[in-house]
């Protein structure tokens, strides 16, 4: 059976390292591995809408020899003109791995249960694992190495309940980071969540916290980061889900509270004044555009390991 990766989880703290330090010798050299070459496809196939995930994909599957396969959703309509696992059961003949964005976890999961190939989460509704591995590898590369990720405080501001709070929280873990995710009642993660990542924190020496008040969740953090408050999918709650977050806001009077080398991370888009204020994303503790090029860097290796799992 191949291995997949569609949460946090599936890689264990030692696995997550290694792809963390594959990560690091693709950012040094971009060709320091082909294991695509011949080349073989991956199929890209997006649900919802992508900028950083299409890119990073497409170059990355691209310069590990492969071929990289944008598959539209709009076009395939997965789950809606035929089942998953008979989309599944046609992709795996035919790639080396499937890459999917897509809405309920269930339906990946749906796809993994049958594919003869690694199935990788691009974002879900409920996780959004390769842009931790990013953030990670970004704090890794800015923090002197991979092994100085463990113990590092990590905090996080917004929408708790979505998929990079979820994300953070067991991938955060994984890395012996001391997660600290601040939210407003009613948009905080789900209790199951949050006790796995206290399960995994208890093996690496990290912890968690899960907090309403956005100045503890922030108080001498080495890392801050946001996300914005209408995720996909959100789109019809737009209204009622601003004055809640207010006070979550990444700005210069929130960012105070963290440690004065503190690093900001955003997955992006950036809602400017929103979640975030232009002062904070585009000043000089900013490490987005790192960030968002560690997006390939990380799944250059990820793709690399799981292809190598077989
Ligand atoms: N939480 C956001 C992340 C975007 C990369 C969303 O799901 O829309």
């Amino acid at each position: 059976m191949p291995r997949h990766f569609l949460r946090d989880d599936d890689l264990t703290p030692a696995e997550q390292r290694q792809v963390l330090e594959l990560a690091m010798a693709f950012r040094d050299d971009r060709h320091v591995r082909t294991p695509l070459a011949g080349p073989r496809a991956v199929a890209i196939l997006t649900d919802k809408p992508t900028l950083r995930t299409q890119v990073s994909f497409t170059a990355g599957v691209a310069e590990l020899g492969g071929y990289p396969l944008m598959v539209d959703g709009k076009l395939a309509q997965v789950g809606v003109r035929e089942s998953i696992a008979d989309v599944t059961r046609v992709l795996d003949r035919q790639v080396a791995a499937i890459v999917w964005r897509t809405y309920g976890q269930e339906r990946i999961e749906e796809m993994a249960a049958v594919s003869r190939v690694p199935v990788v989460n691009a974002l879900t509704d409920g996780f959004h694992p390769c842009q931790i591995l990013a953030d990670l590898l970004t704090v890794a590369q800015l923090r002197g190495g991979v092994e100085a990720l463990a113990g590092q405080v990590f905090a996080y501001v917004g929408d708790a309940a979505n998929n990079m709070a979820n994300s953070y929280l067991l991938g955060g873990a994984s890395a012996g980071l001391h997660v600290r995710v601040g939210g407003p009642e009613g948009y905080q993660p789900d209790a199951a969540i949050v006790a796995r990542a206290a399960e995994i924190a208890a093996t690496t020496g990290g912890s968690v916290l899960v907090t309403a008040d956005p100045k503890e969740a922030v108080a001498g953090a080495d890392v801050v980061a946001t996300d914005t408050w209408v995720s996909m999918g959100d789109e019809d709650e737009a209204a009622e889900r601003q004055q809640p977050f207010v006070p979550y806001r990444v700005d210069d009077a929130l960012l105070a509270g963290a440690k004065d080398d503190a690093i900001v991370l955003h997955c992006l888009p950036a809602y400017r004044g929103k979640e975030i204020t232009a002062e904070v994303i585009d000043g000089p503790r900013s490490a987005v555009w790192d960030e968002a090029e560690n997006r390939l860097h990380a799944q250059k290796a990820l793709l690399t390991w799981l292809l190598e799992q077989r």
